[in-house]
């Protein structure tokens, strides 16, 4: 499958390095993968971002909380090329300078909604995109069909999206997301409508998927302990207009156990995290009241 072209930093992370490789936290600096600088977004009288600035190394698994409505999405549109940002901002990828359109097709993006196509199979909905891609849908399936049983979908490669549950339909679009090779992954929300117990399993999983792909990760959620439990990083964001209030380290040891949520370790972080993001809400509440009298 066609790769986008390299430069040297992308070898670095490589889709396919081995499992072994360190974890990013332990891994020696390398040149960003992304950045962006000053980034703002404005849709007629809304300003959903403004001067947003991040910084994203090869490998990375980053996560973004903030209160609803604060522009996490419309980050991803931009980050994924489907949205330009406003003027005066910048977008870096692989060290160049680019526009956000520039990023189209070098970006897996798993939207906030699952959007499996209802008469395609699972194996034709996991291999949509490479499909897109040019790849002949033959040799797609066979790819697919060989990382069926890692994305816990063996035997089920003939079954239609009404027929499976809400947790099988997410790993099928995140399948499709990681069929979809490329250096960066954004995943909006993507267990937010699993319950509880489904999305923990999906949350291990997802971490052993990663180590094993090495891929770089930017994932949101209104989730603290999701936050906590899957990133390097977490990013909060503030009420809108969206810019990062604070980059919070998560230096906790990998591979990480379910029990590691009861350290005092953790409890600290997410007090620090939930401080953060109360401050936050609250301001959407004075502004959703505000815009509501107006
Ligand atoms: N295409 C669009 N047109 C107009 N307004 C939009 C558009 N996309 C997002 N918005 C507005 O921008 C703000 C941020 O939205 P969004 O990025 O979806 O927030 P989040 O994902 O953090 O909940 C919201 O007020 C939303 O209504
Ligand atoms: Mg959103």
């Amino acid at each position: 499958m066609r790769r986008p072209a390299a430069a040297p930093a992308l070898r670095a992370g490589d889709l396919d390095a081995p499992a072994e490789a360190p974890p990013a936290a332990e891994a020696p600096r390398r040149a960003p993968l992304l950045v962006l600088s000053g980034v703002s977004k404005t849709f007629g009288a809304v300003r959903a971002l403004d001067g947003l600035g991040v910084s994203i190394a090869p490998g990375e698994f980053v996560t973004v909380v903030g209160p609803s409505g604060c522009g996490k999405s419309t980050l991803f549109n931009i980050v994924s090329g489907l949205e330009e940002p406003d003027e005066g901002g910048a977008i870096e990828f692989l060290g160049k300078r680019c526009r956000a359109r520039d990023l189209l097709g070098k970006v897996s993006f798993m939207p906030q909604r699952d959007l499996l196509l209802p008469w395609r199979t699972v194996i034709d909905n996991a291999i949509l995109a490479m499909e897109i891609e040019g790849a002949r849908r033959g040799d797609a399936r066979r790819i697919a069909l060989d990382m069926l049983g890692e994305f816990g979908l063996a035997g089920f490669e003939h079954q239609y999206p009404h027929q499976l549950s809400g947790g099988m339909r997410q790993r099928v679009a995140l399948m499709r997301t990681f069929l979809f090779k490329r250096d960066l992954m954004l995943l909006d929300e993507p267990f937010g409508a699993l319950d509880a117990l489904t999305r923990t399993l999906m949350q291990r999983w997802l971490l052993d998927v990663w180590q094993k792909h090495r891929r770089t990760i930017l994932f949101i959620t209104h989730d603290v302990d999701e936050a906590l439990f899957l990133g390097d990083r977490v990013l909060v964001m503030t009420a809108r207009p969206g810019r990062v209030k604070l980059e919070q380290p998560v230096s906790l040891p990998r591979p990480r156990r379910p029990d590691i949520v009861t350290t005092p370790e953790f409890i600290a972080l997410k007090r620090t995290l939930l401080d953060a993001i109360e401050e936050e809400s609250i301001k959407t509440f004075t502004l959703a009241k505000k815009e509501d009298a107006a």
